[in-house]
């Protein structure tokens, strides 16, 4: 199955540091279009229909829109390169590849919302792509992309590269920015919304590597191309990561809608040595575990509600029949325990507590009752927890109660991979 190459397009054929050998394929056309005209991007990027591929899917134009409308004598454009999502490398490969389309999506949003600052925060763990980035960033400036007077269009930006400290919850946005300010990094009450008041209090658009590294394409080929990728409540292609027990591990680009089966079967080669199917985790580490037989269901983010799946940011673990459900659930418990801030007390107090429990079942030890205060916690959770992290955290719990309810069995029946 052919790939369909938007962010990724030209991957592997230039020298990806390089902002002339970029330019020759057509890159920083998009800037150039829009610097003619910085008043209509908002507009353009609206129309577009483009949602923010970091797991949220919020519509990337609107939130333009706050920081652009915001009055303030400084704002920021800040790009949430953390990627701390476990089963998650599509932003790695868009910085190692293309670096520079990154770069011109951050210098077309800082126009569009009246930035002169942006900020890269790059996940600890990726020591090879801020080589990459580094290089880039110092191309990028030599060749007038960056720095004053871009392109002599009388518009000043510049990018730095803040290196984070290896916390998955420094990804959610407030966290990140409280981590930037060189504070700890915990999660802060919303509202206000970043957009409004973010990187020390003033206007900062956030946005997602693939995000930010859609918007060239989008200027260089108008909303309606866009949206002709896709489905209609969202458009574009999507990078999916594929892992777990699949022949062709890797990351892949497809237009938003295709089905699993075709990235598990057609891309992915099914599982090794022809073991049979049992599970996927959809949207990572805090997505939904479905069953085999949802295979059918399209990667977009309304088919994924529709069935209980989760799209995120385009996830996929693939578990054959060898799997244990309760030791993934354990091991996923035991990374939420870990990484819980302690900000909040239902996600500080709750994640030990789910995990006790799942290790109870796991060991045979799970009594009568234990089933329900499992349901009853982890629901809590997902309405009581300040964040994401504590919110989503029971979803894989909860996904396999609901689809694969014998892995709970009390007097411990349960057999991997049966079903
Ligand atoms: C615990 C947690 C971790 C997150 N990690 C990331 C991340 O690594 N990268 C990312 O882009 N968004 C992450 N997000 C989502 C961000 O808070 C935010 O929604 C996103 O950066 C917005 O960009 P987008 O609109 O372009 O998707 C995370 C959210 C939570 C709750
Ligand atoms: S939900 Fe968890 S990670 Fe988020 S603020 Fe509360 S304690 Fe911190």
């Amino acid at each position: 199955m052919e790939e369909t190459r938007v962010v990724l397009h030209k991957a592997g054929e230039f020298l990806p540091t390089s902002s002339l050998e970029y330019e020759a394929v057509g890159g920083y056309a998009g800037l150039r279009k829009a610097a003619a005209d910085p008043d209509q991007i908002v507009d353009v990027i609206k129309a577009s229909g483009l949602r923010g591929r970091g797991g949220a899917g919020f519509p990337t134009g609107l939130k333009m829109s706050f920081t652009k409308g915001a009055v303030a004598d400084q704002k920021y454009v800040v790009c949430n390169a953390d990627e701390g999502e476990p089963g998650t490398n599509k932003d790695r490969v868009i910085m190692e590849e293309v670096p520079h389309r990154l770069i011109e999506g951050m210098i077309i949003a800082a126009l569009a919302v009246g930035a002169d600052q942006g900020y890269i925060y790059l996940r600890a763990e990726y020591p090879h792509v801020k080589k990459v980035l580094e290089k880039a960033l110092e191309d990028a400036r030599t060749h007038g992309f960056l720095g004053r007077d871009i392109m002599g269009s009388g518009f000043d930006f510049d990018i730095q590269l803040f290196i984070g400290a290896g916390a998955y919850v420094c990804g959610e946005e407030t966290a990140l920015l409280d981590s930037l300010e060189g504070k700890r990094g915990e999660p802060r009450f919303k509202p206000p919304f970043p957009g409004v008041a973010g990187l020390w209090g003033k206007p900062t658009l956030v946005n997602n590597v693939e995000t930010l590294a859609n918007l060239p394409a989008i200027m260089v080929n108008g909303p309606e191309w866009f949206r002709s990728m896709g489905t209609e409540s969202f458009p574009g292609t999507k990078l999916f990561t594929l892992s777990g027990n699949v022949n062709n591990r890797g990351v892949y680009e497809f237009p938003v809608g295709v089905t699993i089966r075709q990235l598990f079967e057609e891309v992915g080669g099914g599982c090794p040595d022809g073991r049979r199917l049992y599970a996927i985790q959809t949207g990572g580490a805090s997505g939904n575990i479905i069953p085999a037989s949802l295979l059918d269901t399209p990667m977009d983010q309304e088919s994924c509600d529709k069935v209980g799946a989760t799209f995120g940011a385009g996830d996929l673990m693939f578990m054959d029949e060898t799997c244990c459900l309760l030791d993934v659930l354990e091991n996923l418990a035991e990374f939420f325990v870990k990484e819980s801030c302690g900000k909040c007390t239902p996600c500080r107090e709750g994640n030990p507590q789910l995990l006790h429990l799942v290790q109870k079942f796991r060991r045979g030890k799970a009594q009568d009752g234990d089933l329900d205060l499992l349901i009853e916690l982890g629901s809590a959770m997902t309405i009581g927890c300040l964040c994401g992290l504590g919110q989503m955290a029971p979803n894989p719990i909860l996904s396999v109660v609901r689809f694969f309810p014998q892995v709970f069995a009390v007097n411990n029946v349960y057999v991997r991979g049966a079903s």
